[in-house]
């Protein structure tokens, strides 16, 4: 399932903590499963259950609670909108029907091109900055008028057309 690179990542999580809590490294493990296949699949999953030894019930559980997980192959680019009630209040939710509808796609789904993936999401923790959102897990962007949100699906489409 793993490849020995990847084993390696992980038994450098592990020894993070003592013998006995080698399960507290799933978090990261599951990050390096993603960032290696895109996504956690249900055999990235067991695998990681049988390193950690821990029931691979109790990883999923993980994975499906925190939405930096992908549960599916996304696009190059995925888009996070959070539409807790903060941000609610300041178009949070107009912010993701924008994207949604420039781009085509449903929440939760993916552009025909396989660059774009949109969803919503949870609380990022900078509320007053709101719209806020989250590119690939790891850029947060704040203040998303509808204006900022063509600018940045345009940048990033330009930004795949001249990695292409
Ligand atoms: S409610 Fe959106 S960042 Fe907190």
């Amino acid at each position: 399932m793993f490849s020995e690179a990847t084993l390696a990542r992980f038994a450098r999580e592990v020894a993070k903590y003592p013998p006995e809590q080698k399960q507290s490294a799933v978090m990261a493990c599951l990050s390096i499963a993603q960032q290696e296949q895109g996504w956690v699949s249900p055999e990235a999953e067991a695998g990681i259950a049988e390193v950690l030894g821990m029931p691979a019930i109790a990883v999923r559980e993980v994975t499906t609670f925190y939405n930096m997980y992908n549960q599916r192959q996304t696009g190059k680019f995925k888009l996070n909108v959070c539409t807790n009630l903060p941000c609610q209040l300041r178009n949070g939710q107009g912010a993701l029907e924008h994207l949604c509808s420039k781009l085509g796609v449903q929440d939760g789904g993916t552009t025909a091109d396989g660059l774009f993936t949109v969803q919503q999401c949870e609380c990022l923790g900078a509320c007053a900055d709101a719209p806020v959102m989250l590119v690939n897990d790891r850029q947060m962007l704040s203040y998303m008028s509808n204006d900022r949100l063509d600018e940045l699906v345009d940048t990033l489409a330009a930004h795949a057309k001249q990695g292409a």
